[in-house]
């Protein structure tokens, strides 16, 4: 079987003004031969200006959030229309921060996906305990209970990745041990199996929290491991690239 083509996508959250364009650039112009596809995953005020950036380069761009709906009156939101317009191929949906900071529910991830979906977005849905839920032993249950829960049935035969990122490792500088990943990769993948069948076998599972140059290779290389999700080091080229460099 072959194993799917890993994927490094950094999330910026709500970091980055024009200013900040000059990393993107810096890892557009820093990529040597990759193993895999890199994103960048920046506010939705900077996908337009850094497709113009990054035209021409191996970076893929994607959005950090949409709306279920296509189109309407929510003042404040983005549509996957218009990720997809203003030069998106991917967005990241259901982060820890967006279902905990605004209450977003596996089935809410789901009608997001089927939107991201129609607007040919390929999205990144992550899932991940919370440190209270590792404690009770329940962290494969709780992760397993939301790729369920996040996948709506019409992904099959779609691009996607899954983003394993605990709670408690985002932003912490804290990460699991490696086989601590690597059981939670493989109940990912056999959700996946089960929901998919052989294809849930290709989509790559990425890692995420706090993954830097340091931890990365070990990170890369764990099993059932196709890529990272990472936020803090991908806002800078020389930290993000050290990552990358490491797959
Ligand atoms: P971090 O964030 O790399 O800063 O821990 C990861 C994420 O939230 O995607």
């Amino acid at each position: 079987m072959t194993a799917p083509t890993p994927l490094i996508a950094g999330n910026w959250k709500m970091n980055g003004l024009a200013a900040a364009l000059g990393e993107a650039r810096a890892v557009a112009a820093g990529l040597g031969q990759v193993p895999g596809r890199v994103a960048l995953c920046p506010p939705a005020t900077l996908v337009d200006r850094m497709r113009q950036a990054l035209a021409g380069t191996a970076v893929a761009l994607g959005g950090q959030d949409c709306r279920a709906e296509d189109n309407g009156a929510f003042t404040g939101d983005v549509s996957a229309a218009m990720l997809a317009d203003a030069g998106a191929s991917l967005v990241i949906l259901g982060h820890s921060e967006r279902r905990a900071g605004y209450g977003e529910t596996d089935a809410l991830v789901a009608a997001k996906v089927v939107a991201a979906l129609s607007a040919g977005l390929e999205p990144i849905v992550c899932v991940g305990e919370t440190l209270e839920q590792r404690k009770a032993g329940e962290a494969l249950a709780v992760v397993t209970g939301q790729v369920r829960g996040s996948l709506p049935a019409a992904l099959a035969g779609k691009a996607f990745a899954v983003a394993y990122e605990p709670v408690w490792a985002i932003g912490t500088g804290l990460t699991p041990t490696t086989p601590e990943i690597e059981e939670v990769h493989k109940a990912i993948r056999a959700t996946l199996v089960e929901q998919f069948g052989a294809e849930g076998a290709k989509v790559p599972i990425l890692y995420g929290g706090s993954v830097k140059p340091s931890n990365a290779a070990e990170i890369l290389h764990a099993a059932e491991v196709g890529g990272a999700l990472v936020g803090g080091a991908s806002l800078k080229a020389a930290d993000f690239l050290g990552i990358i460099g490491a797959l």
